[in-house]
């Protein structure tokens, strides 16, 4: 862990317009510095910098946080690590403070997986020129045309052909076998001697995308019907085969750059395709996208172009889980490649550039080449070619953009030689339905009593989703809390004898005493809050913008974003503005009465459906009582906020 010192250390070093800097060009218009989004692909800037507020903000697609919440959208870091890094960038050494025992343990079991595995991966490369590893190892990655500094790149390795020649080399140099077993380089069976997972193969180390190696994949030498081509490390603590792909690391910028990600295979696609200076590949090995690999490719594009080998029956496989990266929001294009070759042969066969050429005219959209393998398969036969429109139909409906939708349903009803209209109302069916599924598990907020209009609030209030309703009450707590974030430490009042300053956050938290709120992030904005309060120090908002947590970097980005502050028609919704330069306490105080009048309000709605089902005259009784009170309360609330009820 590294001490919170360090941490402001770092924070303070890391000014935005620096870090930001060294990946995009910054140019300045008024307060702001804007650039074209790294994140995004666009050609007019809406990516802006706000060195006063030490933040970043795309307009475009919605990313924004502080200099460590761009390292670690953009370098794909966690958290500690894009400290580390910029540490690194600004010469601050972090001293890491003691960990506690339930910190130690955990702590110390990733790092010592991180730490062997880094080990075994230097181990697995120095073998290559033993005499065993050159004559053996080096030599089939020679013949299969890899060259020294794309052996070095992939950090390639080889696995001599004994039965624990790694396990007592690590023994010697103090690693524990229990590590050892753990990280899957070692396996133990009961009244058996320790013995080597990896032994005779060549291999290839799994990176993640910081650059770290935490697992391998070991190819055999020889094809042998008894032994399995790859063997592959177990899952670990450090490594899930699920969340990541191979070649992300090498892959990254490259992809970035292009702002395509080739999918394909093998591991060798990858170093072959890498080595002729094709760098934007990552491989599945050999299996279907999971969400989270799809989602750790969407940090650096939403473009995917998967590369499939020639043979029909693994097409027809791949295409079920191509339908999962559609679901993500991603362009997913197709290419494939003649029988019998997959990229690693096919680029060796026609170099670089009449690999490039290859995929430029053999790229088609996926949705049009499902379509047209499918049609293949089905024939002249109705009942199928009716089970493929609906198939066609549903994949389309996993579109989350609107306007590609149309576009394919098109395509797909010429391609199909039927009406389009069919489709598409056959397409609204089908999201209908799921729709109505997924309200049902929806805790949603709205009321169905009084949906008045000020209930629907202006786009610019979420741009991530402009069609989800945002109930009332949270609305008032976001403003609530967005007052005592951005303005909890201007003065209220001052005492003339004692000079003591009341602040709006004194009054503010006094107000609101125990009361939560329903949105999880804005509690635990509002308990971070009071618990600096309580330590006797406010904390600004750039307390909250670096924040480990991105929801609450996030909402409180958007509180400084200029949007939002930008909001002129809100007044037509009836929610006001606050002119911040006077009458701070009024305005908070009634900010505090609405959200206790929704409460109230909630708790009496909440009585009268109870009342509903209540047989018992005295306890009916009961509830009425308790409905009464409610309203007295609920009308006083009213008066004062001037309301009339
Ligand atoms: N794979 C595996 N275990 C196997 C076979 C395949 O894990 N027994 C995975 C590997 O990740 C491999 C990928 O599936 O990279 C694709 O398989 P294949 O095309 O057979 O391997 P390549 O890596 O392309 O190797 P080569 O070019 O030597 O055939
Ligand atoms: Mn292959």
């Amino acid at each position: 862990m590294i001490p919170q010192e360090t941490v402001q250390q770092i924070l303070h070093a890391a000014d935005v317009v620096d870090v930001v800097g060294d990946f995009v060009s910054l140019t300045k218009r008024g307060s702001n510095m804007i650039a074209c989004c790294p994140f995004h692909n666009e050609k007019t800037p809406s990516f802006s910098v706000s060195p006063s507020k030490g933040i970043y903000k795309c307009f475009g697609c919605g990313k924004g946080g502080d200099s460590v919440r761009f390292i670690m959208d953009l370098e794909g870091l966690s958290y500690p690590e894009a400290l580390k890094w910029l540490a690194k960038k600004y010469g601050i050494e972090i001293v890491e403070k003691e960990y506690t025992d339930e910190e130690l343990l955990s702590q110390n079991e990733r790092d010592s997986l991180f730490i062997v595995t880094e080990f075994a991966q230097q181990y697995y490369a120095d073998q290559l020129s033993t005499e065993e590893g050159k004559s053996i190892g080096l030599s089939y990655f020679k013949e299969r045309g890899y060259n020294e500094s794309t052996i070095a790149k992939f950090g390639l390795g080889y696995s001599p052909d004994g039965w624990d020649a790694f396990t007592k080399h690590a023994l010697k140099n103090g690693y524990k076998l229990e590590i050892l077993e753990k990280a899957g380089l070692t396996i133990i069976k009961e009244g058996k001697d320790p013995i080597d997972r990896f032994r005779g193969r060549v291999i290839f180390p799994i990176n993640n995308v910081a650059g770290k190696p935490i697992a391998f994949g070991a190819r055999i030498l020889k094809p042998n019907p008894k032994s399995p081509k790859y063997l592959n490390s177990p899952e670990t603590e450090i490594y899930h085969k699920s969340r990541i792909v191979y070649g992300i690391y090498t892959a990254k910028n490259g992809i970035r750059q292009e702002d395509n990600c080739y999918l394909v295979e093998g591991y060798t696609d990858v170093v072959s395709l890498s080595q002729a200076g094709i760098e934007n590949v990552v491989a599945s090995s050999g299996t279907s996208l999971t969400k989270e690999q799809i989602q750790l490719i969407r940090r650096f594009s939403t473009n995917i172009t998967v590369l499939y080998d020639g043979d029909a029956a693994g097409i027809n496989a791949s295409l079920r889980g191509t339908e999962l990266i559609l679901e993500e929001g991603m362009n997913v294009r197709v290419v494939v490649f003649p029988d019998g070759e997959d990229p690693d042969s096919y680029v060796k066969k026609v170099g670089s550039e009449g690999f490039a050429t290859y995929i430029k005219e053999h790229a088609q959209d996926f949705i049009r080449f499902k379509t047209e393998v499918s049609l293949e398969a089905v024939g002249n036969d109705p009942v199928a070619k009716a089970g493929l429109i609906s198939e066609l139909v549903s994949t389309i409906t996993k579109i989350p953009d609107a306007i590609k939708r149309a576009v394919f349903y098109r395509e797909v009803a010429l391609l199909l030689n039927i009406d389009e209209t069919v489709l598409i109302n056959e397409g609204n069916k089908t999201s209908r339905k799921n729709a109505k599924e997924a309200e049902k598990d929806r805790n949603n907020y709205q009321r169905p009593d009084e949906p008045g209009p000020d209930f629907f609030l202006p786009e610019e209030y979420h741009p991530v989703d402009q069609t989800e309703m945002v109930s009332s009450i949270e609305y008032k707590e976001e403003l609530f809390v967005k007052d005592l974030v951005c303005h909890g430490h201007e003065v209220l009042d001052k005492d003339p004898d004692t000079q003591e300053e009341t602040l709006l956050a004194d009054y503010v938290l006094g107000e609101i005493g125990d009361a939560t709120f329903k949105s999880p992030v804005l509690n635990q904005i509002l308990s971070i809050y009071k618990e600096e309060y309580h330590k006797g120090q406010l904390p600004n908002t750039s307390f909250f913008t670096s924040n480990a947590n991105p929801k609450i970097q996030e909402k409180v980005i958007n509180w400084l974003s200029p949007r939002y502050e930008l909001s002129e028609n809100w007044q037509k919704f009836e929610i006001y503005i606050p002119p911040y330069t006077s009458k701070l306490d009024d305005l908070s105080y009634k900010n505090i009465l609405r959200i206790k009048k929704e409460n109230f309000e909630e708790k009496f709605r909440q009585l009268a459906n109870d009342l509903e089902s209540i047989e018992n005259e005295e306890e009916q009784m009961e509830v009425l009582k308790s409905m009464m009170k409610l309203k007295k309360i609920i009308q006083k609330l009213a008066e004062q906020l001037g309301s009339v009820i």
